[in-house]
């Protein structure tokens, strides 16, 4: 259910243009970096998630909401208890993960 669910992300990914090692390594650093406090679907629908009151990507009004470089702000700050990573992650990181942010939105 949950390797099944990482292939049809990948898939979508690339059909969104990003090459496969680019839709892979976003979806990979989004597990290891993001989904301990948002969730590995973006639901924040874990301890942390609901601890630290993390937004819910998956939300459509939250896609409308916020634009690319918004979230991209958000990356580089941190908001609140979320670690600031403008200097950690490199700009193809970043919209690596814009990208696997907004696939949320589209389930
Ligand atoms: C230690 C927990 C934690 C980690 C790790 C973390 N975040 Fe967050 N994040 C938060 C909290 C708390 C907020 C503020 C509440 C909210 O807006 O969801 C937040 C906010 C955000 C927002 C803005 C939401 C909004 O509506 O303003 C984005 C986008 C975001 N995080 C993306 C990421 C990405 C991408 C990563 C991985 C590189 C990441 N976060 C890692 C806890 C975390």
């Amino acid at each position: 259910m949950k390797l099944s669910g990482q292939k049809i992300l990948v898939a979508t990914l690339l059909v969104l243009g990003m090459n496969s090692a680019q839709a892979v390594e976003g979806y990979k650093l989004y597990q290891e970096t993001c989904a301990k406090c948002h969730g590995e679907s973006g639901h924040a629908d874990n301890f942390r998630g609901y601890l630290y009151f993390a937004r819910n990507f998956n939300s459509k009004e939250w896609q409308q909401k916020m634009s690319d470089a918004d979230i991209l702000q958000r990356i580089n700050q941190g908001p609140r208890i979320m670690p600031a990573y403008e200097k950690s992650l490199s700009d193809e990181q970043k919209s690596a993960l814009i990208r696997v942010i907004r696939e949320f939105g589209r389930n």
